[in-house]
């Protein structure tokens, strides 16, 4: 049955690669439905993908599109900004993002993961997903904002959360008290205290291994710089873009790895087996699973007309499920990644975890480095398995995240730790 202002809201959120294909299969690539309060118009598979991303003639816009999910929240962070603006920004931002700059935050990270890992306590039942979740808001708050924040940290996360729970939330209007006024009053204590820092930075500098304080300090070669608003806006974007994808990411890795235990041992001996198993993972739970945009100026996808004012959103999930583009598209193998097989070759958006055009994914490096150093780092300290047949229970309302926990059985592959009771 379905509930007239959501219409399929409900079914995608059950199963969207399911609800997708049978869209797919009776109307075609391009097709409109009422879904999350809009029309929407969805665009299947890797040729509709393909033109609403590239967006050859700027008729869709990101900031129209996100700001209808996540609120107001994340005002003027690189997402939502569109067209010549988002170049000009996306241009200054690039300079934290060099392949010299991830070195020296790689630095920064490698021993607080150790520290990090060293906390897991070894169970025969541990909730992996809010521990890497923890892990992770830990690991970027130190690179994306330094250290020495202390008590400060802890408010900027219980913010930071405050404004996630009021963009995910079914309650969607200021009132005293609930969750959407919790998050525009979190906001702006957010925005003052990023104000503070960025004072801070600005007057005395500081090492650049951290994404706030390259911020600051970026410049384009023509001298173009963020204003000190620019990078408070940025960051709290930043937050968002990088902290629950990283966690899915990794979470997802080790679901894999626990039910393939050959494949957990395979990587533990061959660092490019690791890659392999990203890719997969990221192909089949990517976290980001669709991505909407508004219609700025009347267009066409595949040929069929969208009216100003619409909503359009690709479903990259969708595309990564496609049998028509991967051989026994549900089934985890890595080796389709292989050299050989390059299956994700087919098409260029075939795979696509990180977007496509210009909106793609800035952090993509910076996530992989992450993944890669935390996987290391507790494939060398733990092994974990789940029990036989488990599968995550996925929860769609906002990003999806294992409605459970993702209780695995983890154990020390050094021996002076011996396993603790469950409880
Ligand atoms: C596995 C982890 C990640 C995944 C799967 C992911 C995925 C994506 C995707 C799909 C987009 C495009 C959104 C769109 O076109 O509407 C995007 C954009 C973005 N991501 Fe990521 N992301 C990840 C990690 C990160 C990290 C670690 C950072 C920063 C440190 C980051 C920063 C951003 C920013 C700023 C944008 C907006 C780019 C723009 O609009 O020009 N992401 N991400």
């Amino acid at each position: 049955m379905k509930v007239p202002f959501l219409g399929d809201t409900l079914e995608y959120m059950r199963s969207p690669v399911d609800w997708a294909r049978d869209r797919y299969d009776r109307f075609g690539p391009v097709s409109t439905v009422p879904m999350f309060a809009v029309r929407m118009t969805v665009a299947l598979g890797p040729d509709a993908t393909e033109e609403v991303l590239l967006n050859r003639d700027k008729a869709f816009s990101n900031g129209g599109g996100w700001e209808r999910f996540i609120g107001p929240f994340f005002h003027r962070g690189l997402l939502l900004l569109d067209f010549d603006e988002h170049l000009h920004h996306r241009r200054i931002m690039q300079q934290a993002f060099l392949p010299a700059r991830l070195g020296a935050y790689r630095e920064r990270m490698t021993p607080a993961v150790a520290r990090e890992l060293a906390s897991w306590p070894v169970s025969a039942r541990f909730e992996a997903y809010p521990a890497v979740r923890e892990m992770i808001f830990n690991l970027t708050s130190e690179v994306l904002t330094g250290s020495g924040l202390g008590a400060e940290a802890d408010e900027v996360n219980r913010l930071f959360e405050a404004c996630l729970r009021a963009s995910t939330g079914a309650v969607r209007f200021r009132f005293p008290g609930l969750s959407w006024s919790r998050g525009l009053a979190a906001r702006r204590r957010l925005e003052t205290i990023f104000g503070a820092w960025v004072a801070e930075r600005r007057a005395a500098g500081g090492p650049a291994d951290n994404l706030l304080s390259m911020l600051c300090a970026a410049a384009t070669d023509d001298g173009d710089r963020f204003t000190a608003q620019d990078v408070v806006n940025h960051m709290i974007l930043l937050l968002l873009a990088a902290r629950d994808t990283s966690t899915i990411a990794l979470s997802t890795i080790m679901y894999y790895l626990a039910r393939h235990p050959e494949w957990q041992q395979r990587c533990r001996e061959d660092g490019s087996a690791l890659e392999l198993v990203r890719k997969e993972a990221l192909r089949l739970a990517p976290p980001l699973p669709h991505l909407v945009r508004r219609v700025v100026r009347p267009t066409s996808v595949l040929g069929h007309p969208l009216a100003v004012g619409s909503y359009v959103q690709t479903i990259p999930q969708f595309n990564h499920h496609m049998h028509e583009l991967w051989t026994n598209p549900m089934a985890f193998d890595p080796m389709r990644f292989s050299e050989e097989r390059a299956e994700d070759k087919v098409h260029r958006y075939a795979w696509l975890p990180f977007g496509g055009g210009v909106h793609k994914c800035i952090g993509m490096h910076f996530a992989g480095m992450v993944v890669d150093a935390v996987m290391r780092e507790l494939l060398e300290r733990f092994e974990w398995s789940v029990e036989a047949g488990y599968e995550i229970p996925w929860n769609r309302r906002g990003l999806p995240f294992p409605a459970d926990g993702l209780p695995v059985r983890l154990t020390s592959r050094h021996r002076s730790h011996g396993i603790a009771p469950a409880h």
